[in-house]
């Protein structure tokens, strides 16, 4: 079939502006054909097993991870490429800077040339899909046209794919246009590399103000997954701040207590915090009733009810989560949810056809194959998984998974949560005083980085609301409109700080961690219904030590009173910080910030030089 013929579909497609754009697409791009995707399990084994016989997807052993694959991708292409994705907004000023910018005219051109034929040699395929439960008011319809089975067979999982889609998107329902090409055309007879991407060039482009997509170049994850980072942050954030609601890289948790009462928890957490964990924690058993549920492990779409209570829903269908360090004690919830319907990308591989990758287990296996496709040697001193492999697999899997994740109309957010990854200075839980204030703690928030790719490895990066890279529109403006979306609701929910990665002096973490977090949780959602205490400290209000359950815990008040100090010192270096991030947004920064800032300053010259809640908050 040639690019021009009529497109192949299992069903009618009577929306018009869907097939002028996709003919357009196919023009331009000149595919060897075009495929409509229905969204059937047919279609993904189809794919999947295309896949295989090229020899891109590499079976998994059937006994020991069922209907699932591995793939390595190529060398250039392991990660999101933040240099390479633009806001291309029509006006410099509304990307802000934040965001790479290009006049939107001149990106157009460049990949307008660019694209000319890319497509050569391959299919094109059309696949649409719903961010959020489909009939949800809060969910929103995206169609992406890709090149790439990869793509398409993740997209099955990420998203909702397919005819029921198209059923809601009738004959002239909007819907958001994304374009994927791996950046690698074919010549008649040329053989295909297994994985097909563009190493020297890539573009990732957004355009706001149409709420369209291009990806050029790269076939890995958040550059290629359009519906993800792309669409569901970057296209939807602005969406959210012409239309009144929030879309955000939080994680959704239900903590349900022993009564049956449950709270729903947003939590907004940098890269590489650990969020899939804290999505699907498993409390301490000494916690005894307490459970937690998953909405979401990633990204949350928050908006006001009719009683103007706010409601979320996570527009995703699966987890695309970060393999390395997953494990039995660290995530048994996602060790589950992964055995079986999972696609790992460059993850090690067994020589029993099953996968691996650094903190699995304690032992390295013998006779690995590493994520290079290359005999592992373990003396290399290299890991034999990309420190960002991933598994990609669908959420009904997950054995925690919340009884109302799908429900159309999203779950009430009782609390927001943000934390990074601090060594000194921010203590494991405080909570703002009010929500202009919590919108400050958020915006201000840093974390330590542990890719050198971002930077200096352990400086601090700020890392506003964790949307540094996911922002589609000026972070000045992003904080203006948290701050009028918290004035246009009666009763905001509670905001709260924490940090799990504050150290001792010999540079051990103070804090266990993993389900041991249950216990922070734990005092939040008690807090926020009034059956917890608190102390007010310079920075926030603070738990006393007993007002934290630590049954089965052995965390003593010395250990407590160290992870929850205030040094004035480190906390002025600190509003320093605070002030150089100021600066570079100057011209849209909220006002409320400055005086903000003032009020925690002054706050802390009148505190001792190292407030502690053992000198000063307890009874
Ligand atoms: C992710 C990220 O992949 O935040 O979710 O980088
Ligand atoms: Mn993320």
């Amino acid at each position: 079939m040639n690019a021009t013929a009529s497109p192949k579909t299992s069903y009618q497609v009577n929306h018009r502006e869907l097939n002028e754009w996709v003919q357009q697409a196919a023009e331009h791009f000149q595919p060897d054909q075009i495929y409509w995707c229905n969204g059937s399990q047919k279609e993904y084994d189809t794919l999947c097993q295309q896949l295989v016989e090229k020899g891109t997807f590499i079976k998994l052993n059937e006994q020991k991870r069922p209907n699932s694959f591995a793939c390595f991708s190529d060398a250039s292409d392991v990660a999101r490429v933040e240099d390479r994705t633009f806001i291309c907004s029509r006006k410099k000023e509304d990307a802000g800077p934040t965001n790479n910018w290009v006049d939107p005219r001149e990106m157009k051109q460049t990949l307008r040339k660019l694209m000319a034929g890319c497509m050569k040699g391959r299919t094109m395929y059309v696949i649409p899909f719903c961010m959020g439960p489909i009939g949800s008011p809060i969910s929103q319809i995206g169609v992406e046209i890709t090149d790439s089975e990869y793509v398409v067979v993740n997209m099955h999982i990420m998203t909702r794919v397919g005819t029921a889609v198209m059923n809601v998107l009738g004959q002239e329902r909007s819907f958001v246009k994304c374009i994927h090409s791996v950046g690698a055309p074919l010549m008649p007879g040329q053989k295909d590399s297994l994985w097909p991407c563009n190493p020297t060039t890539k573009y990732i482009v957004h355009y706001p103000e149409e709420r369209s997509i291009f990806s050029y170049g790269s076939g890995y994850g958040g550059n290629a997954l359009l519906g993800k980072k792309c669409f569901a942050l970057r296209i939807a954030s602005a969406m959210a701040r012409d239309e009144g609601w929030l879309a955000e890289h939080m994680l959704i948790v239900g903590v349900e207590d022993p009564q049956g009462d449950k709270t729903y928890v947003a939590a907004a957490f940098p890269s590489a915090c650990g969020k899939t964990n804290f999505a699907m924690i498993i409390p301490p058993k000494d916690l005894s009733g307490w459970k937690i549920t998953t909405v979401g492990d990633d990204i949350a779409w928050i908006k006001p009810g009719k009683d103007g209570k706010l409601y979320a829903i996570n527009p995703e269908a699966g987890y695309f989560g970060v393999a390395p360090g997953t494990n039995e004690r660290s995530n048994p919830n996602a060790m589950a949810t992964i055995a079986k319907n999972t696609i790992f990308t460059n993850v090690a591989i067994t020589p029993d056809g099953d996968v691996w990758w650094e903190g699995m287990t304690k032992n390295i296996p013998a006779g690995l194959t590493d994520w290079r496709g290359q005999p592992y040697d373990p003396a290399s001193g290299k890991p034999a998984a990309h420190p960002n492999a991933r598994f990609t697999a669908p959420a009904h899997q997950n054995p925690c998974l919340d009884a109302d994740w799908e429900n159309p109309s999203g779950v009430l957010i009782g609390a927001m949560v943000f934390g990074g990854r601090r060594s000194t200075t921010i203590p494991l839980v405080y909570q703002a005083h009010n929500w202009n204030y919590g919108v400050y703690l958020a915006a201000t928030m840093g974390s330590e980085m542990t890719a050198a790719a971002f930077g200096e490895l352990g400086k601090v990066r700020r890392d506003p609301f964790a949307m540094l890279p996911f922002c589609g529109y000026h972070m000045g403006d992003y904080f203006n409109h948290w701050l009028q979306f918290g004035r246009d609701i009666p009763n905001p929910p509670r905001i709260f700080g924490v940090n799990w990665f504050r150290k001792d002096e010999k540079g051990n973490f103070i804090w266990p961690g993993f389900g041991e977090n249950m216990r922070v949780l734990k005092w939040i959602v008690q807090k926020i219904k009034g059956k917890s205490n608190a102390v007010e400290s310079p920075i926030g209000w603070m738990p006393h030590y007993h007002d934290i359950d630590w049954t089965g815990l052995d965390f003593s008040v010395e250990q407590f009173d160290e992870i929850m100090t205030i040094d004035r010192e480190q906390w002025k270096a600190e509003l320093l910080a605070h002030a150089e991030l100021f600066e570079r947004m100057y011209d849209r920064l909220p006002k409320e910030f400055i005086f903000m800032r003032e009020l925690l300053l002054s706050s802390l010259w009148r505190s001792p030089e190292r407030w502690s809640l053992e000198s000063e908050g307890e009874e």
